[in-house]
């Protein structure tokens, strides 16, 4: 994980919140390869959560909503962690997450100091909307995107004339005053979700339950995630969230252990049931088809987390590999100053071209000889199609190594022959291939590269 968190902050994917005074805990920055990478991991998200389904629609609710939303949630009386301190360290523990004979000795795993009795701490961040900081202005930063999504189900059949089974889809930020945050952007107090609720009539909910967790199992294997690093965990009854009948987790390999990544949730009709009784609102659905039957829809929630998934797609294309000569000769790897013809390594992100933040980067052999403005041709064409880079400083080997770390799958480079006949070197980031390529044939060239792309390693 360290190599990833540091190699996160040199290539400008992640960067500590704050980083000048000292660093907000909970809170991180996401720089110019960041932002892209979540932006694509977000599409990839929603293109299969709404566009390849016809009764899935889009929402962007509001983070501040009204409190009793909260109540209604049940989030105010059971949104809470176990938490104990110790008196002498300060340091503070899930009670849940230390060792049980230290809870009953009241020993801090740390120091050894006295902890104290467990209290209950709700998660919730809470502020004050308009001046008064009353218990009348209190309001909350949502803590999961779901219960935007629930209050506005009626609006959303109403609008758009939809028919049960049917979901909602959505993503965005969401708050959670979490007691430990380690692990880089694993467990945040700010962070997004995606999330998807899928309203179906009681009784069909299991199969539902059993279809989205298929589905959503087939999602990370069409992403090319490491596939021997996903399992399923069932939430047994004491980990069951206090909506949940049954709860998946798809849980991932990450280098610090199995954790969850992903959770599909069967919530009842409990949250509209809740919403119904708090605000007095009719929240049934009246079936037109079957003779104006009325019933409380279930919900099938999937819920993934937006900045979870970039830790997670970061730790699965992270590689290093050893780079043979063999693998450099005949190349025009081989005229880079970092190329000595002995053995060398190399840092590689192995994302998915469609989730790599640049897909292709132009380089000039030369900056000279009209080699750079070639070269700044080629890339305004490929712009309009691709996310693209253009680097002429520095050993063209060097370039590539830049271009491997950022995981960018496909270097083009323009070089002599290229003034010549047209064509172009197009080297592959993960078998460092590389083949030429009329430059007129870049564009088709590269969609069939990436619709037809299958990882190696
Ligand atoms: N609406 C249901 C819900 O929020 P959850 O299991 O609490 O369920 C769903 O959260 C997903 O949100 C998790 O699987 C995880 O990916 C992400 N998530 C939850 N808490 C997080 C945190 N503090 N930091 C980053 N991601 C988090």
């Amino acid at each position: 994980m360290e190599k990833i968190t540091s190699l996160a902050k040199r290539r400008g994917f992640v960067f500590q919140s704050s980083e000048i005074y000292g660093g907000q805990n909970g809170a991180w920055d996401y720089g110019p390869l960041g932002i892209e990478l979540k932006n694509r991991i977000q599409s990839a998200w929603w293109k299969e959560m709404t566009q390849l389904h016809d009764n899935i629609v889009g929402l962007d609710a509001a983070i501040l909503m009204h409190p009793r939303t909260w109540e209604a949630s049940g989030h105010v009386e059971n949104f809470t962690d176990p938490l104990v301190d110790c008196k002498k360290c300060k340091s503070r523990f899930r009670s849940d997450q230390i060792p049980q004979e230290n809870l009953a000795a009241k020993k801090c795993p740390d120091c050894g100091g006295e902890l104290t009795d467990t209290r209950k701490f709700n998660l919730m961040f809470q502020t004050h909307i308009g001046p008064a900081e009353d218990t009348a202005s209190v309001i909350y930063l949502r803590p999961e995107t779901a219960q935007g999504i629930y209050v506005n189900y009626k609006n959303i059949i109403q609008s758009n004339r939809m028919k049960i089974p049917f979901g909602i889809a959505q993503v965005g930020k969401a708050f959670r005053n979490e007691i430990v945050t380690k692990n880089f952007i694993f467990r945040t107090c700010e962070f997004e979700q995606m999330e998807m609720q899928y309203f179906v009539k009681p009784g069909s909910d299991e199969e539902w339950f059993s279809e989205w967790r298929n589905q959503r199992w087939a999602y990370y294997e069409k992403l090319g995630v490491k596939m021997d690093h996903l399992r399923w965990h069932q939430h047994g009854p004491d980990e069951l969230a206090h909506y949940a009948k049954d709860a998946y987790d798809i849980e991932y390999l990450f280098p610090m252990g199995w954790r969850e990544l992903e959770g599909v949730h069967n919530r009842t009709d409990y949250d509209l049931g809740r919403h119904s009784q708090f605000s007095g609102k009719d929240m049934q659905y009246i079936d037109q088809d079957a003779g104006n039957e009325r019933y409380t829809p279930y919900i099938i929630e999937t819920s993934a987390g937006l900045t979870r998934n970039l830790l997670m797609i970061l730790c699965d294309a992270y590689d290093e590999e050893l780079v043979t000569p063999e693998k450099n000769s005949g190349s025009t790897e081989g005229s880079g100053a970092s190329n000595t013809g002995a053995d060398d390594w190399r840092t590689v992100l192995r994302f998915h071209p469609n989730l790599a933040p640049v897909t292709a980067a132009v380089l000039p052999l030369m900056k000279k000889d009209g080699l750079a403005e070639l070269a700044q041709d080629i890339r305004a064409e490929l712009k309009e199609d691709f996310a693209t880079d253009y680097d002429q400083s520095g050993a063209i080997g060097r370039r590539y190594r830049r271009q491997d770390e950022a995981g960018t799958p496909f270097c083009i480079t323009v070089d002599y022959q290229s003034k010549e006949d047209g064509t172009v070197t197009l080297r592959f980031r993960d078998s460092m291939e590389q083949i030429r390529v009329p430059k007129a044939e870049l564009v088709s060239r590269l969609r069939q590269e990436i619709k037809n792309y299958k990882r190696i390693k």
